[in-house]
């Protein structure tokens, strides 16, 4: 199992598990963690799964692709930055084991 550690707009620490193999995003969903709605099922394709990466931990997580999918997607989400990630599209493997992620204060 792999830690995910979820910090709300509100300052609120949430830590979780998840199964090697799955995604940040079903590491909340899977967990009941507020604040990653993930509408499109995981592909890429809705940026209701945003999350704002903790600057300690952006060089692991990396950034994505530049022009590809995620990146355009990003830009659509509120309050996008630097650190910006979408957490469907970031695979929990054990060099990730302690991710803190922290959550915008709205999806939409
Ligand atoms: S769940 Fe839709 S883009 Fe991540």
């Amino acid at each position: 199992m792999i830690k995910v550690i979820f910090v709300s707009a509100d300052g609120s620490r949430r830590s979780v598990e998840i199964d090697e193999g799955l995604t940040a995003r079903e590491a909340a969903l899977f967990n009941n963690v507020p604040g990653i709605d993930g509408d499109c099922g995981g592909v890429c394709a809705c940026a209701t799964c945003h999350v704002h990466v903790d600057h300690a931990w952006i060089n692991q997580v990396g950034l994505p692709e530049e022009g590809g999918m995620e990146d355009d997607l990003i830009q659509f989400a509120e309050g996008a930055t630097e650190t910006s990630r979408l957490a469907c599209q970031i695979p929990m493997i054990p060099a990730l084991d302690g991710l803190v992620l922290h959550l915008p204060k709205l999806q939409h």
